[in-house]
C-alpha cells in the first residue's frame, strides 16, 4: 500500500479542508470531519474548481464555483450540476500524522 505522510493532524481543525499537492499526481483534498478524516481528489468533476476552497456542510463538500455537492465519505455527486463521483482515498492517523493511501 503506497502510504504517504501528509501533515500533522493537529494542524487541521474540525470542519476544515486542506489541499495537498503530491508529486506527479492530481492534488487531493483532505477533510477533517468530527473525529473522522477523509480525502478525495481536489478538482471538482464539473469544472476547474478546487474543492479545498469550498465549504463543508455536514457530510458534503460544496463546490465554490457552481455550488454542486459531493458526499465527502463516498465521493458520490449529491447535487447538480455535479454528476460524476470524486475519487476517494483511505486516510488514517499514525503517530499524530495524517497519512493517505494514494492508490485509493
Ligand atoms: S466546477 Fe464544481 S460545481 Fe461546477
Amino acid at each position: 500500500m503506497p502510504a504517504v505522510e501528509l501533515f500533522l493532524a493537529a494542524e487541521l481543525e474540525v470542519g476544515e479542508i486542506r489541499r495537498v499537492e503530491l508529486a506527479g499526481r492530481t492534488d487531493i483534498a483532505v477533510y477533517h470531519l468530527d473525529g473522522e478524516w477523509f480525502a478525495t481528489d481536489d478538482l471538482c468533476t464539473h469544472g476547474e474548481a478546487s474543492l479545498a476552497d469550498g465549504e463543508v456542510d455536514g457530510d458534503e463538500i460544496v463546490c465554490p464555483f457552481h455550488l454542486g455537492r459531493f458526499n465527502i465519505r463516498s465521493g458520490e455527486a449529491s447535487m447538480s450540476p455535479c454528476a460524476v463521483a470524486l475519487k476517494t482515498y483511505l486516510v488514517w492517523i499514525e503517530r499524530g500524522i495524517v497519512c493517505v493511501d494514494i492508490d485509493g
